[in-house]
């Protein structure tokens, strides 16, 4: 069987933005920016994204291109006889998870269009909003429809294949997203106090940074660059040895960024502009904004369009998440995509409503301390498996296939320049695993259970001290044996 691959350069940008670019940007990326006190939060965030986000993403481009494999079959082509493969398996699994409830949150979007649509959002009191929220979420039924349907779209595109359907349609939504976002920042950024909101996002007040924060930063850059999961591995494998994959990476990373930036634009000002609060947490955009809209002239219209926004950004990551579970089962179980895409799809539906439910007829049911369905798979999947994919990809490019293997497929072979081994070698095998083992410990309460709350800090400080002299030592080192060699 011949392998699907992209078409166009522009398309492989589009669907490999249009995975990183999902709710995370619009929906998580504010909302903690919110929470955690604005532009110093950012300003880590973007030293995570460059220093390390960019990097991992290089390596799982390289890592899908090189074995032309799914996110199992990459493992296995390289790993001789050690089972490395299950990483891939691993990440496969967590794409399953994430996806059963990411679809469930895009179904609630999809509510919100259209009671944006019919103006039903401008008539409900400001104060009541959050009952409302409530309410929609915990009515069993419509969030059910909802997310079958965000489900069903999702099959769809993806069961024409990777040229005919990924691609094509990533063709058409993102620069719809793009045009839709444009024109809600000029909206909002034309408002009368327009200028606190735009203050908040970019004049950082470090006294507002705290160390889970910065870890919350980090965390997060991994999850908007979508790695960890096998994506961007799987997205990598249709790519064709021609291409230039550092500017690949680097035009996604960017992409992503300045979307996160983007919708920051669009929903500071406005919250700050009408006298609203930004730290509202996950009820930003669904209880907040509404009630920002309906102060707004035409408020119902860009309502509309900014629900339709998130819905679009949404429906281009859930294509991603199923494409990695499709490839993989497609070829290792030879399966054809089209019955393998409805049997995944419906598979994927079925884990998601316990999710749903449980913000409704099932929200009584709770284990491990407190967790209801959709609490715990979202912790065993954005805290455990997610990191733990996350690690094993750096650990097995930088330590298994080796960076310099990496970097001779970064250049496609010597056809491409890349200036920076060394960074990239110590950033792989030291840096990364190392800030991924401190997310992971951070996230699951496992450092804060160990160290007292007030050492938190400096320990975490002065574990990057160490890490940055060791990889010093280490770059130098290198530098001197290279020299040595000519
Ligand atoms: N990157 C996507 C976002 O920002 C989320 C995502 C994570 C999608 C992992 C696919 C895989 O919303």
């Amino acid at each position: 069987m011949k392998r699907d691959s992209f078409g166009s350069r522009l398309g492989i940008l589009a669907a490999a933005a249009g995975s990183a670019i999902g709710l995370g940007n619009i929906w998580k990326f504010p909302f903690i920016t919110g929470q955690n006190g604005g532009a110093a939060f950012i300003l880590v965030y973007l030293l995570c994204i460059a220093l390390i986000g960019l990097p991992v993403m290089l390596s799982e481009f390289v890592l899908g291109r090189k074995t032309q494999a799914n996110a199992a079959g990459a493992f296995k082509a390289i790993e001789q006889d050690k089972p490395w493969h299950l990483s891939g398996y691993i990440a496969i699994a967590t794409a399953f998870i994430i996806l059963s409830y990411y679809a469930m949150i895009a179904g609630w979007i999809f509510s919100y269009i259209g009671r944006a649509a019919t103006g039903k959002l401008m008539t409900i009191a400001p104060e009541q909003l959050g009952d409302y929220f409530g309410s929609i979420i915990g009515s069993n039924v419509e969030p059910m429809v909802c997310t079958f349907l965000v489900v069903a779209l999702t099959a769809f595109m993806v069961m024409s294949g990777v040229k005919d359907g990924i691609e094509k349609y990533s063709k058409i939504l993102m620069p719809v997203l793009l045009v839709i976002l444009v024109g809600l920042m000029i909206r909002s950024v034309t408002l009368d106090d327009a200028s606190k909101g735009l203050e908040f996002l970019f004049k950082p007040d470090f006294s507002k940074l705290t160390t889970s924060g910065v870890l919350e930063a980090l965390g997060h850059a991994f999850y908007s660059l979508s790695l960890g999961m096998g994506i961007i591995l799987t997205y990598g494998s249709y790519i064709n040895k021609k291409e230039n994959i550092l500017k690949l990476a680097l035009q996604v990373t960017i992409a992503d960024t300045l979307i996160a930036l983007m919708a920051g634009i669009v929903i500071f000002p406005a919250v700050f502009a009408y006298g609203f609060k930004p730290d509202a947490g996950p009820g930003l955009i669904f209880i907040t904004l509404p009630a920002v809209f309906q102060e707004m002239p035409f408020g119902a219209l860009f309502e509309t369009l900014f629900f339709l926004l998130v819905g679009i950004a949404a429906l281009t990551s859930t294509i991603s998440l199923l494409e990695v579970v499709v490839a993989f089962v497609t070829e290792q179980f030879n399966i054809a995509r089209k019955k393998a895409t409805i049997l995944l799809a419906l598979a994927i539906y079925l884990l998601s409503i316990p999710s749903t439910l449980s913000f409704g007829m099932w929200s009584g049911i709770k284990m491990f301390g407190g967790k209801t369905f959709f609490d715990l798979f979202d912790f065993v999947a954005s805290n455990i498996s997610l990191p733990l994919g996350g690690i094993l990809v750096c650990i097995f490019v930088g330590w298994i296939w080796g960076t310099e293997n990496a970097v001779k497929e970064i250049t496609s072979n010597g056809l491409y320049v890349f200036k920076y081994n060394g960074l990239y070698d110590f950033i792989i095998k030291f840096l990364a695993p190392a800030a991924i083992i401190v997310i992971f410990l951070n996230s699951t309460g496992l450092l804060s259970t160990v160290l007292a709350s007030d050492q938190l800090g400096s320990f975490v400080f002065a574990g990057v001290g160490a890490l940055l002299f060791v990889g010093l030592v280490f770059i130098s080192r290198r530098s001197r044996m290279k020299k040595a060699n000519f």
